[in-house]
């Protein structure tokens, strides 16, 4: 930390929190010197306080960027890329598997502005080819879809909007940067929504953006200011807190799904399950080529019975708690059909898999062995016995 936090001869050996909305200024020529960026420090947290600098220097090293700008949320991080990237009368590209609230950002929000967006299947090289041969301003996709976890190949999709002029904007909160970074792969700008697996804890909503072009730092940064996306001082620090055992937390989450993504295959009423880390799932020779460490904690699986079967599960497993967000230490279960996708069409749902009975599961770093009784617990029917 900067001598702001020194204490006589030593300093915090933890960032202390700055929970303050404004800074004291000197007189109007420290205004100016601050303004002009010739003096160091901060005037208005709405435009950047020292948490959220502190977090945004850590973020940036872990996704390999050369800078990072904090956010209110996931959302806000990816509204703010989006809006300092696109005018009126641009087109964008996006993947047709995406999160909910995102898919209404560009379905609804933007398409207000005048902002049309193409979806395409990411994951079909020769359709992103053939979208990309209409001009577009950039192309947005999840690395790990929600809730699916469909990959997409990012050196190639890099090389392809590169070819085009196109930015590629790539969400990556569902790996994170302790399983791949983008940016390594020829992403141009990351978004992730500290709220999940980066604070880790279940008590944050924050967002991140991280990019290496210098001059789409100042635009962000505008826009994050006059929009007011801007982050709160607590929530970087909790971040911040949880930043330090991401990899740690991703090693065990990530272990404890692939065990239990294999034996749910074997639990009876289970229709299927989808895990990245399974020979059938459709991108697992992607992930073993773009994934560091592991496949991560997110998994669904598909109950016979549909929705009925889901609630049934939910009243059995307390202890696998119905909590619509991911990332936490904890285990936690959500239904992407009734939350992250509930203003899906019923048409748009089927397409993406999301069925009535589809439960997601957002592993957690408990013993794996306690995690299958919580489960088992849910799946129980009157004629099965406990085969754990
Ligand atoms: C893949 C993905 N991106 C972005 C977001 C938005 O993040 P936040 O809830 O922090 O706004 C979510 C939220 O669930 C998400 O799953």
């Amino acid at each position: 930390m900067n001598d702001s936090t020194r204490l006589g001869s030593t300093v915090p050996l933890v960032t202390p929190l700055f929970q303050s909305s404004v800074y004291t200024i000197a007189d109007l020529e420290a205004l100016d010197r601050l303004y002009s960026g010739e003096e160091f420090g901060f005037i208005y947290a709405r435009d950047g306080h020292p948490n959220a600098t502190r977090l945004a220097t850590i973020v940036a090293r872990m996704e390999a960027a050369r800078w990072c700008v904090v956010c209110s949320s996931g959302m806000a991080a990816l509204t703010a890329t989006i809006l300092s990237f696109v005018r009126s009368g641009d087109r964008l590209v996006a993947s047709h598997l995406l999160y909910g609230r995102t898919n209404q950002l560009l379905r609804q929000e933007l398409a207000r502005f005048g902002v049309a967006t193409s979806f395409v299947d990411a994951t079909n090289i020769d359709e992103v080819r053939r979208a990309l041969a209409t001009p577009a301003r950039v192309m947005l996709v999840e690395t790990m879809s929600n809730p699916t976890c469909r990959l997409v190949d990012l050196g190639q999709l890099a090389e392809l909007c590169d070819d085009a002029n196109v930015d590629l904007i790539v969400d990556n909160t569902f790996a994170t940067p302790s399983l791949v970074r983008p940016i390594e792969w020829g992403a141009d700008v990351v978004v992730e929504s500290l709220t999940k697996l980066m604070s880790g804890h279940g008590d944050v909503v924050l967002g991140a953006v991280c990019g290496s072009d210098p001059e789409l730092l100042p635009i962000l940064n505008q826009t994050v200011t006059i929009w007011g996306f801007a982050s709160n001082p607590f929530d970087c620090w909790l971040t911040e807190r949880g930043l330090s055992t991401l990899d740690l937390r991703m090693r065990t989450a990530s272990s404890n799904a692939a065990i239990l993504a294999d034996w749910l295959t074997t639990q009876p009423g289970v229709r299927r399950v989808i895990y990245p880390g399974r020979p059938e799932h459709p991108d697992h020779r992607l992930a073993q080529r773009l994934l560091a460490g592991g496949f991560g904690n997110m998994l669904c699986f598909e109950l016979e019975g549909g929705r009925d079967a889901v609630n049934c599960f939910m009243r059995q497993a307390p202890e696998i708690p119905f909590s619509p967000s991911l990332g936490s230490t904890q285990t936690t279960c959500s239904y992407p059909a009734g939350t992250s996708h509930r203003f899906e069409s019923p048409e748009e749902k089927a397409r993406q898999g999301i069925t009535d009975g589809l439960v997601r599961l957002s592993v957690g770093i408990e013993p794996v062995e306690s995690i299958k009784e919580r489960i088992h617990a849910g799946l129980r029917t009157k004629s099965s016995s406990m085969s754990l």
